[in-house]
């Protein structure tokens, strides 16, 4: 006890009160959190976040969307891009957008110099397909999504192993020729076709190959999370839920 500070004494007496250590964490988490995007407030060491090469991949994503709050989401991916760049295959997202997400990995792993894969960005670049749209998809999923294809289009000019394939997953997945897989992102806010996309790609995924599932854990967005683990257990295995909301699944 001697060599403990003032402030590591009261923390030790606190923490040996009924219920203190939960409003010990509850006071950190009110008055001194590291983190407060992505639906978490957290006291973690975020050491990420001061990572040179984190921050200029994120700065490429908030070129895509600016004003866009989503570091922990944002590192997670780049993590898995990393991660997949050291398998063997391409590249995949379902559910584009503006490209954020995929900019920042492209950034983060310099992918225009891993000149034998290629990103493939599938999206109807216009919006959610109605018809696939179950009734039981609700509120969540009303969102006006303008069209992006020319602004995705211009974003890539320079990098000629991007490629960009406009049309309603799941019609257009069978329009590219697609044989190996490292990395998937499932980002269509929309039960349907994210579960023709896994099924379409988990036979061509790796050995290790990694999907990254990011509505897993929103709220409202159930109808996804039961079929994404309807799917998982379908082929034997489980995803990873990560607090950001995202689910992380690997081929094993
Ligand atoms: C949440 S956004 C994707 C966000 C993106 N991953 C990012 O990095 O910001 C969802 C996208 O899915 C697309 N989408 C939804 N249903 C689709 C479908 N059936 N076929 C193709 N694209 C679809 C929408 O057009 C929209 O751009």
């Amino acid at each position: 006890m001697l060599n403990f500070s003032y402030a590591q004494r009261i923390r030790h007496l606190i923490k040996r009160l009924p219920y203190a250590e939960d409003f010990y964490n509850f006071l950190n988490t009110v008055f001194s959190p590291t983190y407060t995007e992505d639906g978490m407030r957290v006291t973690k060491n975020c050491a990420f976040l001061h990572d040179p090469s984190f921050n200029q991949a994120y700065d490429a994503l908030l070129k895509q969307a600016p004003g866009t709050k989503t570091r922990w989401r944002a590192h997670i991916t780049q993590w898995a891009g990393f991660y997949a760049s050291k398998l063997r295959g391409d590249f995949v997202e379902t559910g584009v957008y503006k490209a954020a997400f995929s900019s920042s990995i492209i950034s983060y792993i310099n992918f225009q110099t891993l000149t034998d894969r290629k990103f493939y960005l599938f999206d109807t670049y216009s919006g959610l397909v109605e018809d696939l749209i179950s009734p039981n998809e609700g509120a969540a999923y009303k969102h006006d999504y303008e069209d992006t294809y020319q602004f995705v289009i211009d974003s890539f000019k320079a990098y000629p192993n991007v490629i960009i394939v406009r049309g309603i997953v799941p019609d257009s997945l069978a329009t590219v020729d697609i044989r190996q897989v490292a990395y998937l992102s499932v980002d269509m806010n929309s039960a349907k076709p994210e579960r023709a996309a896994l099924e379409h790609f988990w036979p061509k995924l790796v050995d290790g190959g990694i999907v990254v599932l990011d509505d897993y854990l929103f709220p409202g967005r159930e109808l996804q999370q039961e079929s994404a683990d309807e799917f998982a257990e379908s082929v034997g295995t489980k995803i990873l839920s990560v607090p950001t909301g995202q689910g992380i699944l690997i081929k094993i």
